[in-house]
């Protein structure tokens, strides 16, 4: 855990950088997301980026996920957000934090973000599951 919470506060100081590289990629990956962000969104994408970093150091805990839950249901009413859409942002996010990182990224590093960004992105991903996709 010190790891990871070093790493966050390493990352505090690079959140210009990684929010660049992580829409960056997601868009580049998947144009489709894009238009999904309003043009005065700023703000919002800052407030997304950051409650998954804040997400991954109580992951955990039954009320984080129940926050993610709501928030991924919210999301697919909202904005027609879907679970897939969860994995996307997952691996876009997950090679923003490598590349942002420089020699700071380890093995160690990677093994523990590949778990927790997985599970934050899961519990979103829950929440967003309708009857249309079950159907
Ligand atoms: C664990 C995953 C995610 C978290 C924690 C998260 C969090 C947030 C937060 C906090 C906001 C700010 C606005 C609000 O709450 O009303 C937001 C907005 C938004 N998110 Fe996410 N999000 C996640 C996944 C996704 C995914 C997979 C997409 C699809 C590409 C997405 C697309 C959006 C869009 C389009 C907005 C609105 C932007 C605007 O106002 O223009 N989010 N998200």
């Amino acid at each position: 855990m010190t790891a990871l919470r070093d790493h966050l506060v390493f990352l505090d100081g690079e959140l210009p950088a990684l929010g660049e590289a992580f829409y960056g990629r997601l868009f580049e990956l998947h144009p489709e997301t894009k238009p999904l962000f309003g043009v005065a969104s700023r703000a919002a994408r800052k407030q997304m980026l950051m409650q998954i970093l804040s997400s991954v150091i109580d992951i955990d805990e039954p009320w984080v996920q129940d926050e993610l839950n709501t928030l991924g249901h919210r999301h697919r009413t909202d904005w027609d957000i879907t679970p897939q859409m969860y994995d996307w942002v997952r691996d876009a996010l997950y090679d923003a934090l490598r590349t942002t990182s420089g020699a700071n990224w380890t093995p160690e590093l990677a093994a523990i973000w590949t778990t927790r960004l997985d599970a934050v992105c899961s519990a979103a991903a829950q929440g967003s599951i309708t009857d249309e996709d079950t159907a």
